[in-house]
């Protein structure tokens, strides 16, 4: 059996027997002694599951659970613990984790949980990925056919992207993983190339998305203080999406347009000289 297998653990034994006991069966395992350094594990590399233990300082593991089920939610989970109390289990069980496993456990037990998690994972499509904000599965199907016409093509990963962001709007942690999966390349490749290019995008976008310029020549005209009024009308920062997902907001460096300055952007609507006072009005536009 192979698959990626990221140990939680504050006790560097369990850590140490869980790859001793795992990779010689074909599993790639990491180990991670706290919740953070498994975050961060998680936000640069490709697990299939997880296997956390619930009681550790600081962060536990019912909170690392919960943070996977937003970012990453495609990864399984396996909760190991000493203190199996019904009711952790129960809140574990409730926020989705496939399997559980008691302290102390035999080998052959965490190797046999480990093998069916990996496996019910790998047979796990599309159609399970849901985010935060979107439920990826009503486009589960023209997710599928865009990875599966670009699988062997050369060079195929941007237009991946883009079809898939013309679908969803974005492209959340969950999709990367699986364009990654799909395509056969390392996650951290994908990941680097929706960073470089800004036209790509992590974050939902609202019905109407406004790009403020702060480049020099909208600066000195005044567009922080555009900004300003903006983020005042609709109660949300930069990068932000308001509750009723109208509007999101972004600020950009330049958009060529300098002799119009300042410049906001809404949508694909270009507005020139914009002037501070009227920014209500002009979002009045946007229904
Ligand atoms: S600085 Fe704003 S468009 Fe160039």
């Amino acid at each position: 059996m192979s698959g990626n297998v990221l140990v939680v653990d504050d006790e560097p034994v369990v850590l140490k027997s869980c790859d001793r006991i795992l990779t010689p069966e074909g599993f790639t395992v990491k180990g991670a002694s706290s919740v953070k350094e498994a975050m961060g594990l998680l936000q640069n590399g490709d697990f299939d599951i997880v296997i956390t233990d619930l009681k550790m300082p600081e962060m536990g593991g019912i909170d690392l659970i919960r943070w996977i089920k937003e970012q990453n939610p495609a990864t399984g989970i396996v909760v190991i613990t000493g203190y199996p109390s019904q009711e952790t289990i129960k809140d574990a069980l409730h926020l989705g984790i496939i399997d559980y496993l008691p302290k102390p456990f035999s080998p052959a037990l965490l190797i046999d949980v480990a093998s069916k998690a990996v496996s019910f994972v790998k047979s796990k499509g599309v159609e399970e990925i849901k985010t935060e904000e979107h439920d990826v599965s009503e486009k589960a199907n023209e997710i599928k056919n865009v990875i599966d016409t670009n699988r062997n093509r050369p060079g195929g990963l941007i237009p991946v992207l883009q079809q898939i962001q013309e679908i969803l709007g974005y492209l959340p942690p969950a999709v990367l993983r699986l364009i990654a999966r799909g395509l056969n390349i390392p996650v951290s490749e994908v990941h680097g190339v929706v960073s470089f290019y800004s036209f790509f995008t992590m974050k939902p976008k609202g019905k109407h998305n406004i790009r403020v310029c702060l480049g020099t020549a909208c600066y000195v005209k005044r567009s922080s203080e555009i900004l300003a009024k903006l983020k005042d009308l609709l109660g949300i920062e930069e990068q932000e999406i308001t509750e009723d997902k109208k509007f999101s907001l972004e600020t950009v460096r330049c958009l060529g347009a300098c002799g119009l300055a300042p410049v906001v952007v809404v949508d694909h609507d270009i507005h020139g000289a914009v002037d501070p006072v009227k920014v209500s009005e002009m979002i009045r536009e946007y229904d």
